[in-house]
């Protein structure tokens, strides 16, 4: 026996050397002749888990391309890719509104009327609207256009290469896209003493135990990656209310929408915004959603503070909602 073991450890080295070195032979170093070419990816990625856990180019990028001479081999993930070993966060995204954001956009009807520079690769509208799923055919058409960037989805808000968590969890992550006229949270929470507080923490003036809410604890809870509302955008719900003069406001909401036609019977229209979850369509769907919002500290939910947060937080009363005594 004991003349046996080194024999056989000297067999096992000289094969595991030589199907080691073969397969070595047959890889590319990705990252050498891409520290010249793009160096900035190389170093973001070796900051990252994926770079640390040797979780390499080729994992997302497949092999197929190993020069500058094939570079339209390289394969341009999309969260499937991620799945392969995130398959939980890409099974909740895939649930949420964000998942939805490429074809909800393509449902507008006023979409199709947009000049090209608005709508065309994923510039204007699809410069945000990227988020959302594309199909395998609307890949396609996109990478004809151009380079083909922006299929990831995964990659908004912990941001390529580095796919950091820390990035990902601060209210900055969603500011590119939660801004301006039509959906402004991000100067609506900025401005109201809740932001004011967590950016004073984040520059270091309050101390970190300052309780203070931001974005993800509201809609992402416990990493939940499936982000809905009870009134999304649109701000109207089905069924109607007995209100009278509610209703009335809310049909014509949904009128003007294209939802319900002049006689307030539903159009073809409501196929479409049930398909991409637009509104909440029963009362039971819609209190699920309301219910599901975490109580954060000892607010108060069904007080008139919380209706008053939720003004200050992502304040509605710039559309045509109903005043916080109708909300609850
Ligand atoms: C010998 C140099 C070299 C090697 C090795 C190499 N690349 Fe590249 N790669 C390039 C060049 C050059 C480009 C084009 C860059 C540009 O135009 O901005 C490119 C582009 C890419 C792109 C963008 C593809 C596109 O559609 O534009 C990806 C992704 C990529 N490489 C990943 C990889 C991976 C993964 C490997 C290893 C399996 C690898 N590269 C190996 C030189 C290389
Ligand atoms: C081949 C497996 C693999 C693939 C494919 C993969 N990852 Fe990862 N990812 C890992 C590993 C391993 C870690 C290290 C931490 C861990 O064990 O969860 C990680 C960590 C992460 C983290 C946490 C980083 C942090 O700061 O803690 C994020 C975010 C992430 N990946 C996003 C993605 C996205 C987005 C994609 C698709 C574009 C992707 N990953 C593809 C294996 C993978
Ligand atoms: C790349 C742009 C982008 C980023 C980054 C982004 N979002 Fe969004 N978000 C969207 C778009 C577009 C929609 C609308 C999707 C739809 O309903 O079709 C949306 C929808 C939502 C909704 C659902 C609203 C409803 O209708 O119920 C919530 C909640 C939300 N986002 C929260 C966040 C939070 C929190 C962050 C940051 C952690 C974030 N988003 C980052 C683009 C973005
Ligand atoms: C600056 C980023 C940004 C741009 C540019 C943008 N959107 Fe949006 N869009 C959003 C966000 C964020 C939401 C979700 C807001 C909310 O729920 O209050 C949204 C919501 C929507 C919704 C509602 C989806 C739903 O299910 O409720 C539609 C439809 C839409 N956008 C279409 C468009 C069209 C068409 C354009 C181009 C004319 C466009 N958007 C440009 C960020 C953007
Ligand atoms: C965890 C998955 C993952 C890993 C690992 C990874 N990439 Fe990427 N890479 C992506 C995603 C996602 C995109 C964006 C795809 C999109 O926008 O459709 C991307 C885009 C690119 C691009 C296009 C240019 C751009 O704007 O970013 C290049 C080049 C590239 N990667 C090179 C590399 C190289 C080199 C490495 C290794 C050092 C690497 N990638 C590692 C996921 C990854
Ligand atoms: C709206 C912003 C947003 C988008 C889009 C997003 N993430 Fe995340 N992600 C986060 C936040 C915030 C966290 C930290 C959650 C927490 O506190 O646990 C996170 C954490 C993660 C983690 C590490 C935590 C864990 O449980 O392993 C992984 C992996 C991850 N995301 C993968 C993905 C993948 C894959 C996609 C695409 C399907 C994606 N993310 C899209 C915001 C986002
Ligand atoms: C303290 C909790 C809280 C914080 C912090 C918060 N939100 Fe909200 N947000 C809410 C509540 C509650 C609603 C209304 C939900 C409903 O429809 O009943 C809402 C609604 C929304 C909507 C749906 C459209 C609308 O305006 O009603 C979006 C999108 C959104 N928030 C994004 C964000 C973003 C982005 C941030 C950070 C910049 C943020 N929220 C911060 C609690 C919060």
């Amino acid at each position: 026996m004991k003349t046996l073991t080194p024999a056989l450890t000297f067999i096992f080295l000289v094969f595991w050397v030589l199907t080691g070195g073969t397969a070595r032979a047959e890889e590319v170093d990705c990252a050498a002749c891409h520290k010249k070419v793009t160096p900035n990816i190389v170093s973001d990625w070796e900051l990252s888990q994926h770079g640390q856990n040797q979780i390499d180019c080729s994992a997302c990028h497949g092999s197929d391309h190993k020069s500058e001479k094939d570079v339209k081999n390289a394969r341009i993930p999309t969260p499937e890719v991620c799945a392969e070993c995130h398959e939980e966060k890409v099974r909740e995204f895939k649930n949420g509104k964000h998942a939805r954001a490429w074809s909800s956009m393509k449902a507008m009807p006023t979409f199709h009327w947009q000049p090209m520079v608005m709508i065309e690769g994923m510039k204007g509208c699809g410069g945000c609207h990227k988020i959302g799923l594309k199909t395998e055919a609307e890949i396609k058409e996109l990478s004809k256009a151009g380079r083909g960037f922006g299929m990831a989805s995964c990659d908004a808000c912990h941001t390529r290469h580095l796919f950091s968590v820390a990035e990902a969890s601060q209210p900055q992550a969603c500011q590119t896209c939660h801004m301006g006229f039509d959906h402004a949270q991000w100067e609506m929470y900025s401005t109201s003493k809740h932001g004011v507080r967590y950016l004073l923490k984040q520059n270091k003036t309050l101390p970190e135990g300052a309780a203070a809410p931001k974005c993800q604890m509201c809609h992402l809870p416990g990493g939940n990656h499936a982000n809905q509302t009870a009134w999304g955008f649109l701000a109207v719900r089905m069924p109607l209310p007995e209100d009278k003069q509610w209703a009335r406001d809310r049909a014509t909401l949904m009128q003007a929408l294209g939802v319900l036609d002049p006689e307030g019977k539903p159009t073809p229209r409501l196929e479409v915004i049930k398909k991409e979850k637009v509104v909440r369509l029963t009362q039971e769907e819609w209190q699920k959603e309301r219910s599901s919002r975490p109580r954060i500290g000892s607010w108060p939910r069904r007080s008139g503070s919380w209706r008053i947060y939720i003004r200050m937080a992502c304040s509605r009363s710039r559309r045509n909602t109903p005043s916080p005594t109708r909300i609850s």
